[in-house]
């Protein structure tokens, strides 16, 4: 018999990367839907079965699930209210009733936690709550990681020697690093007992934002500055900049909204995630 075949949607990105790399590791064949084939090939190197497309394209999309056993949806929308709705909405509905239709085993989707009708505030909230409810309308098996902040965002806020923490980022946070994740997607796919259900996956220690930056500072040789999300937003209005302003939404999100649910069935079924912060870091630096 084959190996499974793992159809990964956004897998040259920050967290479906590792994904697709882990899979292809424990011996699944991994096919990429890939806006453009030649970068997917550069950055994952050989051994992919890659299809040419754009998950918008239904062509493209039937093409690529047509003989796959699942496919793991690692898209990101944003910053406009219209692009989130485009990505963490109307994609995920697409892909899982299309996936429905070819037969596809199961369909794994990256949301976030704090996505809930309760705390839908916000157009990414919104958009990734009404993903996954479409997900679970479409009748297809499916398994929804509801991930904390990844170890591999902090970097995404140095701006030359700073690194801005946006807005009063009270709550503790279990930073957790995309090769873990990575690795539990991955053994996913090697139970049924994942299946229909929402899985929390939190790393091995908590500490509120400000607190991951010093230390992710430190190692970086960056100061903390601080930002209120209010500043940010008049800064993004008055200078006409569509990311900034959507970045106060979503640190405001993050504001409000700490952590819930809890990690210990995703633990008990796809192993805990080891990597420290301070590890990460380390790693990161050699
Ligand atoms: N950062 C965190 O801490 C965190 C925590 C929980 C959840 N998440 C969620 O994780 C998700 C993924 O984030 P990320 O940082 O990995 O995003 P990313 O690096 O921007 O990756 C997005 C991927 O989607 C692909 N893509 C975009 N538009 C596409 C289209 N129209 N058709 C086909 N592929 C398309 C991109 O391909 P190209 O290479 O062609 O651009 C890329 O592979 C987001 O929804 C985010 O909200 C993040």
């Amino acid at each position: 018999m084959n190996n499974p075949t793992i159809l990964v949607i956004g897998g040259t990105g920050m967290l479906g990367a590792p994904v697709a790399q882990q899979l292809k590791a424990d011996g699944f064949t991994v096919r990429l839907l890939a806006r453009n084939p030649e970068k997917a090939r550069k950055m994952l190197g050989e051994g992919y079965e890659i299809i040419s497309g754009e998950v918008a394209d239904a062509k493209a999309l039937r093409a690529a699930l047509t003989g796959v056993d699942g496919v793991h949806i690692s898209l990101k929308g944003g910053p406009t209210a219209a692009d989130y709705e485009r990505m963490d909405h109307l994609a995920t509905r697409n892909i899982a009733q299309a996936a429905r239709e070819t037969g596809v085993g199961r369909v794994t989707l990256l949301s976030a936690y704090a996505v809930s009708a309760e705390k839908a505030d916000t157009p990414e909230s919104r958009s990734k709550f009404r993903g996954e409810t479409a997900l679970k309308a479409s009748g297809v098996p499916f398994t929804i990681f509801r991930a904390t902040w990844f170890m591999e965002s902090l970097p995404l806020f140095v701006q030359g020697k700073s690194l801005s923490l946006i807005g009063d980022q009270i709550h503790s946070l279990h930073w957790v690093a995309a090769s873990d994740y990575a690795r539990m997607v991955s053994n996913s796919y090697q139970t049924d007992e994942t299946l229909n259900k929402e899985l929390y996956i939190f790393g091995p220690e908590a500490y509120t934002m400000g607190d991951a930056m010093k230390i992710y500072a430190e190692h970086a040789g960056v100061k903390v500055t601080l930002l209120s999300t209010q500043m940010l937003a008049v800064l993004g209005a008055l200078t006409f900049n569509t990311e900034w302003k959507g970045m106060a939404t979503l640190m405001k999100h993050y504001e409000k909204w700490g952590e819930d649910g809890s990690p210990d069935e995703a633990n008990r079924l796809l192993g805990t995630p080891k990597i420290t912060l301070k590890e990460w870091c380390q790693k990161k630096r050699r």
